[in-house]
């Protein structure tokens, strides 16, 4: 067999260029961009973002869901989500640049499907009732509400509603970040819904939110009226998991920062301020803060939150930077 060959290389006469038109117009033929007249720095001095602050109600995506359950296949359990994609020109998936939240129904009696995929995920249980299981490498982890449970890196998962009611949760997963980097992989597991035969309610990927809550009323402010506590170990190696709890008329003011995170309301109402725009929440619903959007959360109630963020890898590449409130500099 003949070998390929490329063809036969002709350098641009570069020393002939008599104007710098002529001279990128031979750059392209060696498929080499010029740094000196890029429209746009590829360097800057803090960061820019492509995605902004964005709230996403439950009650809606409940609705929506309800009616997909009519008009989405069950055999397409898994995937009859809805995606919380940033609002901003061209983008159909990220959440904020690393994560994407989905709201994800599963009617009673229903399966969805065992998969596994290189994306670290996690979901936290907005409604459910006994039965309703997800099925971690072959052990069925409950669903309650409020529960949060891990799904790391090629474990197999799939879902199991025993129950005779609709279950509905929020997924997280580090997909945008996976998509960016490349090492993406995904299959479906041999025998559809994967066997279990035994229930764990204390695995360790999962968080019962009767378990985890008396400890967050007991954890540390971390500023008037507002607890944290952090959901771990096992940790996944891109982002973690902060449950916090607001008093009442609590505000919570939070400085810019390279973190990415999403937040969701497990209980309670209350808003979130950004220069530009506040968003009211109330139970389920999600807000997306991309990175270096300083933010105030106000509770109207007694409320709790889940906070998700990508500050473990950050953090793990020394980018964690904040600026301290008030600290801009006028333009
Ligand atoms: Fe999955």
């Amino acid at each position: 067999m003949k070998a390929l060959m490329t063809p036969r290389h002709k350098a641009p006469a570069f020393q002939t260029a008599a104007s710098l038109p002529e001279l990128y117009e031979m750059l392209e033929q060696v498929q080499m961009k010029n740094g000196w007249n890029k429209p746009t720095p590829s360097l800057y001095p803090e960061p820019r973002q492509r995605f902004i602050p964005a709230h996403w109600r439950f009650k809606d995506a409940r609705a929506a869901l309800h009616k997909a359950g009519d008009l989405v296949d069950s055999k397409w359990a898994e995937r009859r989500n809805l995606i919380m994609a940033n609002p901003v020109p061209d983008n159909d998936y990220p959440t904020v640049a690393t994560l994407v939240g989905a709201y994800q129904m599963v009617k009673g009696g229903e399966t969805a499907r065992s998969h596994r995929h290189t994306p670290n995920a996690m979901r936290v249980v907005l409604e459910s009732a006994p039965g309703v299981y997800t099925i971690v490498d072959g052990v069925k982890v409950p669903m309650e509400p409020g529960d949060v449970l891990l799904t790391p890196n090629g474990s197999w998962h799939g879902h199991s509603n025993e129950s005779t009611v609709e279950s509905y949760w929020i997924d997280f997963l580090d997909a945008p970040l996976v998509q960016l980097l490349g090492p993406m992989f995904f299959e479906h597991h041999p025998d559809a819904l994967e066997r279990a035969d035994r229930v764990d309610a204390a695995s360790p990927m999962r968080f019962a939110f009767s378990e985890y809550h008396p400890r967050l009323l007991a954890a540390a402010e971390v500023s008037s009226g507002v607890r944290a506590l952090k959901l771990g170990p096992p940790e996944l190696q891109t982002f973690d998991r902060t449950a916090l709890s607001l008093r009442a008329g609590a505000s919570w003011a939070r400085p810019r920062s390279t973190v990415n995170r999403i937040y969701s309301v497990i209980q309670g109402h209350g808003r979130s301020d950004f220069a530009g725009s506040q968003f009211q929440w109330s139970r389920g619903d999600m807000v997306a803060v991309p990175s270096w959007h300083e933010h105030k959360l106000i509770s109207d109630s007694e409320a709790v939150l889940l906070e998700v963020s990508d500050e473990p890898l950050l953090r793990m590449l020394d980018w964690v930077r904040e600026q301290p409130l008030h600290a801009k500099e006028s333009p």
